[in-house]
């Protein structure tokens, strides 16, 4: 374990000749909770898109768990523990609260199961799904939306 899960060191990028973000120094350590707050167009949102893997930095570099990244993909980034929400978030409509938190958990190793275990519903399928729905159930819970858990999305 690295000191910090997150460290940038002079993150900047450019479009055309706009200098978007500069000389970005983040550095959070694994627990901590951090903002990021500024103006409308300040940066906040291309910082994340950074971090996230969907821009590649002009300058500098950032660390993810002591990981320096370069080039990754989203996906690896994702698998090395970066999540994000949108603003706009999009809900699966025709599903239950409790199964739209838990398609977010499919990145996660413990929830590991192969499409053809699901498919030819092997015994993993059920264990995997029914501890996938225990730990949605405790997210929820930190929300105040465990009662709401059985309620389809496009009904909230
Ligand atoms: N893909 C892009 N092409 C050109 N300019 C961009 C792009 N993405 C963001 N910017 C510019 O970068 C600056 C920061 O934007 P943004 O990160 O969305 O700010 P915030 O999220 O803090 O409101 C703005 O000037 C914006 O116009
Ligand atoms: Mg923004």
């Amino acid at each position: 374990m690295a000191e910090y899960i997150l460290e940038t060191r002079n993150l900047g990028i450019s479009f055309g000749g706009l200098n978007a973000v500069q000389n970005v120094n983040i550095k959070i350590k694994k627990g901590q909770i951090y903002g990021l707050i500024g103006p409308n167009g300040a940066g906040k949102t291309t910082v994340f898109n950074i971090i996230t893997g969907v821009y590649k930095p002009t300058t500098g570099t950032f660390f993810i768990d002591g990981k320096e990244i370069k080039g990754h993909s989203q996906e690896k980034i994702n698998h090395m523990g970066i999540a994000r929400t949108f603003q706009n978030i999009r809900l699966f409509n025709n599903m239950t609260v409790v199964r739209n938190v838990m398609v977010g958990l499919h990145n996660r190793p413990e929830f590991k199961c192969s499409v053809i275990e699901s498919i030819l519903r092997l015994p993993r399928h059920f264990r995997v799904e029914k501890t996938m729905r225990e730990k949605a159930k405790e997210l929820l819970r930190v929300f105040d939306l465990e009662n709401e858990r059985n309620l389809l999305a496009c009904n909230l």
